[in-house]
C-alpha cells in the first residue's frame, strides 16, 4: 500500500473515505428545473471514476421557497428531488466515492425577484451588497418555518441515499444570525453569542430529530470574517469549539472571509495571481484547537500544496474543487504516478465567475467539464490513423494537436513564432496572470509524449502544407488586434497588445477605448498606469470589462484604483486627429447628442482580433470540404462528411478565433469538439 499522505484511508464516523481528497460543494449551475438530472449526474460520476473519495453536490442546495435559486441551484424543499438524489448518489456509489450535499438559505443573499416572488429573510434589513435585495427583518414565524424547512430537506437526502449533508454559514443565514454585522435582532436569536448560534443549533437538533445519529452532518463556515466590526477569528475559534462539541456535527469545513461584495469572496476563494493556499493555516488552528476531522478548499491547486495540507496535520481532508474541474483524475493520476499528467488548475476563474453572470460553470481549457454527456475527458483511439496537419500552436492548435494524438492520428504542427503560445503567451507576461501559461505548457508536455512533431519560426505556404500530403488540415491561426474602429485617425492609435507585448511604448496621458471589453483592455491599463501615467478607460457600453467578469475584476480594480485610473461608460470614441504633439479624441454617445474632445498624447484601442485566415483561403480549393463544417455534425458530435469538392486532397477546417474573435473556452472547445471525431 502506498505510504503517500493523501492516500491513506479516513474513518469519518461509519464511513470510511478511500484517501484524504475531496471535491468540497459548489453548485456549477448545471440543473435542469432545480434537479439533478443526467447531466449533473455525470458530472459528479466522473470525479467519482477519477478517484476522489468524495464529492460534496449542490453549493447551496436551497431549503426554501424564500431562498430562491441566483445562481440555478438545486431545489431540495421539492419532494420530487428525492428519486433524482437517488440516480446520483447510486451512480457515485458504484464508482467508489462518497457522497454529499451542502444545504442552506440563502438568506440576504439572493433576490425577491427569483422563484416564488417572495420577500428576501435575513436577521436586519441590511442589503448585501451582491445581490442587492433590501430583506425583510426575520421574524419568530419565519424561523420556525426555515427549521422544519431545513429538517424536512435533510430527510429528503437521507432518502435519496446521500452519505450525509453539510451545513452552510459563510454569507448565507445562518451566519447571518451568527455575525453582530448582519444581526440587528434582540434575544432569543439576536444579541450575544450564544443567542446568534441558536438558530444553527436550533435547525441542526430538528436535523437530527430526522435523520438519526449516525447520518454525516458537517457544517462549513467561516471562521474569521475579516470585516471591521464582524466575527473575529477568536470569535471562529470559540464557534468551532461550540460546534464540535455540541455532539451534532461529524465534521468542520473552514472557511475565511466574508463574500458579501466581490472583493470578499475572491480574498475567500482566490484567483491566479493571489496567494495559493491563503487559509490552510486557520483550518490547521482550528484543527489544533478543537481536535475534530477539519476539511477545507481554497486554492489549493496542485499535489504537492494538498499533500503538505494532510501531511502537516493542518486538515484531515483536502478539497481541491476547482482542480477537479480542470482535471476530475487527480487521484488516479497520483496512484497511477501519473502526476505529471495532471492539467493544471490555473485559477483563471471563468467557472465561479460565469455562474455569477447567469451562466453554467466550464472550465476555461477542460471542454469536457460539465459537458460529460457529450464529450470525453479520456479520448477516445481513432479506427483508423489519419495524417492532420495544424497551424497555429496557440490554445486551440494545441488542443487540436492533443487530441488528434490520442486519437492515434500522425500530428504535424506549423507556428509562425518560436514558441507555443499564441495570445496566452502574451497574456501570460503579466506576473499576475502568470499561471495562465500552464495551459500551453501542459498541452505542449502532453504532445511532446504523444509524439507530435512541431515545426517553430515557421510561416506555412500553402505549398508546404500541400506537400505534407495531409489527410486533414486545420487552421488555427488565430487574429490579429483589431483597431480600425474609428471614422478618421485609425493609423493614429495603437491597439492594447501592443501595449501588452511592449512592442510600443506607454504614452503619458493616455485613452484606452475598451468595447471588446476582455481582459487586454485592462491588462495595457494596468500596463500604462505602472509607468505613473495617467489613464482613463472609456467603453460604449453600461459597464467597463463585462468579459473579464466579477472576481477576475477584483485584482485589476485594486491596482487601477490605487494608480487613480478613470472609468467612463457609455461614451464612444469616434475619432482621432493629431494637434501639434498631441492627438485629439472625439468622444460622442450611442445615445446621441453628445459631442466631446480629450487631449492626450495616446490612445490605445481594445476592439478584439481579426481573423488571421489568408492560408485558410488559399487552401480552401484544395480541400474536399471547401472548409464546410457541418455545424449539424460538431453539435451532435459525429464526424464530419461534407464533401463539396470530390476532387479534393484532404478535408479542412478552421477553428478559434481564425474564425472569430473569441475567448480562450470557445477555442479550446472549438477544438475538442471537431477532432475528438476525425
Ligand atoms: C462554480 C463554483 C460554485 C461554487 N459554489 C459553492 C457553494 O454553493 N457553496 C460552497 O460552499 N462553496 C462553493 N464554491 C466554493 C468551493 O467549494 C471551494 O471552496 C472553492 O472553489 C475553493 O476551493 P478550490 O480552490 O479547491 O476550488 C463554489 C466553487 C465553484 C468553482
Ligand atoms: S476555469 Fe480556471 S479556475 Fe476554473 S477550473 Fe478551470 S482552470 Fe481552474
Amino acid at each position: 500500500m502506498s505510504n503517500d499522505p493523501l492516500l491513506q484511508p479516513y474513518q469519518l464516523k461509519h464511513l470510511t473515505l478511500r484517501n484524504r481528497i475531496i471535491v468540497t460543494s459548489h453548485e456549477p449551475a448545471y440543473p435542469e428545473d432545480g434537479m439533478p438530472k443526467e447531466r449533473y449526474r455525470a458530472y459528479h460520476v466522473e470525479r467519482a471514476r477519477g478517484g476522489v473519495a468524495m464529492t460534496m453536490t449542490a453549493g447551496s442546495a436551497s431549503v426554501a421557497k424564500d431562498s430562491p435559486p441566483v445562481f440555478n441551484n438545486l431545489l431540495v424543499y421539492k419532494d420530487e428531488v428525492v428519486p433524482w438524489i437517488r440516480d446520483l448518489t447510486d451512480a457515485v456509489h458504484e464508482e467508489g466515492a462518497a457522497v454529499m450535499i451542502q444545504l442552506t438559505h440563502l438568506g440576504r443573499r439572493t433576490r425577491y425577484d427569483k422563484g416564488d416572488w417572495l420577500p428576501v429573510v435575513s436577521p436586519s434589513h441590511k442589503r448585501e451588497a451582491a445581490h442587492r435585495a433590501f430583506p425583510k427583518k426575520i421574524e419568530d414565524w419565519d424561523i420556525e418555518r426555515i427549521i422544519k424547512d431545513y429538517a424536512d430537506a435533510a430527510e429528503r437526502m437521507k432518502a435519496g441515499g446521500m452519505d450525509g449533508i453539510e451545513l452552510f454559514a459563510t454569507g448565507h443565514l445562518m451566519d447571518q444570525f451568527w455575525s453582530p454585522l448582519t444581526n440587528d435582532l434582540d434575544g432569543p436569536y439576536g444579541g450575544n453569542l450564544d443567542n446568534r448560534l441558536r438558530f444553527t443549533f436550533d435547525v441542526v437538533k430538528e436535523i437530527r430529530k430526522r435523520v438519526g445519529s449516525e447520518f454525516i452532518v458537517g457544517m462549513r463556515y467561516t471562521a474569521d470574517e475579516m470585516l471591521d466590526g464582524g466575527l473575529t477569528k477568536e470569535d471562529g475559534i470559540e464557534i468551532s469549539r461550540r460546534l464540535a462539541n455540541s455532539g451534532f456535527f461529524d465534521y468542520l469545513n473552514i472557511n475565511r472571509g466574508h463574500i458579501d461584495t466581490d472583493a470578499g469572496l475572491t480574498d475567500s476563494v482566490p484567483i491566479q495571481g493571489m496567494l495559493n493556499s491563503p487559509h490552510l493555516e486557520l483550518a490547521g488552528e482550528i484543527r489544533a484547537a478543537t481536535n475534530f476531522p477539519v476539511f477545507h478548499a481554497a486554492k489549493i491547486p496542485d499535489v504537492a500544496t494538498a499533500r503538505h495540507a494532510v501531511a502537516t496535520g493542518k486538515v484531515d481532508m483536502v478539497g481541491m474543487t476547482r482542480a477537479h474541474m480542470a482535471d476530475p483524475h487527480i487521484v488516479r493520476k497520483i496512484m497511477e504516478k501519473r502526476e505529471d499528467e495532471i492539467r493544471p488548475c490555473v485559477g483563471a476563474n471563468y467557472c465561479l465567475d460565469r455562474i455569477y453572470q447567469g451562466g453554467a460553470a466550464y472550465c476555461i481549457h477542460n471542454a469536457a467539464t460539465g459537458r460529460e454527456l457529450e464529450m470525453p475527458h479520456v479520448i477516445p483511439k481513432a479506427a483508423a490513423k489519419r495524417k492532420v496537419v495544424i497551424v497555429g500552436a496557440g490554445p486551440a492548435g494545441l488542443e487540436a494537436a492533443r487530441v488528434a494524438a490520442e486519437r492515434g492520428h500522425e500530428v504535424v504542427v506549423y507556428e509562425a513564432a518560436n514558441d507555443a503560445g499564441g495570445q496566452i503567451r502574451l497574456t501570460a507576461q503579466s506576473q499576475r496572470r502568470h499561471e495562465m501559461i500552464s495551459i500551453i505548457d501542459w498541452r505542449m508536455t502532453q504532445c511532446e509524449k504523444l509524439g507530435v512533431t512541431f515545426h517553430f519560426n515557421q510561416w506555412a505556404e500553402a505549398d508546404t502544407l500541400l506537400a505534407e500530403n495531409p489527410d486533414v488540415v486545420i487552421i488555427a491561426t488565430g487574429g490579429l488586434p483589431h483597431t480600425e474602429v474609428l471614422s478618421k485617425g485609425n493609423e493614429l492609435v495603437v491597439s492594447a497588445w501592443e501595449i501588452i507585448s511592449g512592442d510600443v511604448k506607454p504614452g503619458k496621458n493616455v485613452l484606452i477605448f475598451d468595447d471588446a471589453g476582455d481582459h487586454p483592455g485592462l491588462q495595457a491599463a494596468e500596463f500604462i498606469a505602472s509607468t505613473g501615467a495617467a489613464v482613463e478607460i472609456m467603453t460604449p457600453d453600461r459597464s467597463f470589462s463585462p468579459e473579464i467578469m466579477a472576481m477576475n475584476l477584483v485584482p485589476y480594480m485594486r491596482s487601477l484604483q490605487k494608480e487613480n485610473v478613470t472609468f467612463t461608460v457609455t461614451y464612444r470614441l469616434e475619432a482621432v486627429e493629431r494637434r501639434g504633439d498631441k492627438l485629439i479624441a472625439k468622444v460622442g454617445s450611442d445615445y446621441g447628442g453628445v459631442s466631446m474632445e480629450r487631449v492626450v498624447d495616446q490612445v490605445v484601442v481594445n476592439h478584439g482580433t481579426i481573423p488571421l485566415d489568408d492560408i485558410y483561403f488559399e487552401l480552401k480549393p484544395h480541400s474536399t470540404n471547401l472548409g464546410e463544417m457541418s455545424h449539424d455534425q460538431l453539435v451532435k458530435g459525429v464526424s464530419q462528411s461534407v464533401i463539396r469538392n470530390p476532387g479534393g486532397k484532404f478535408q479542412l477546417f478552421r477553428i478559434g478565433d481564425a474564425v472569430s474573435a473569441r475567448n480562450t473556452h470557445a477555442a479550446i472547445y472549438d477544438a475538442l469538439r471537431l477532432v475528438k471525431n476525425l
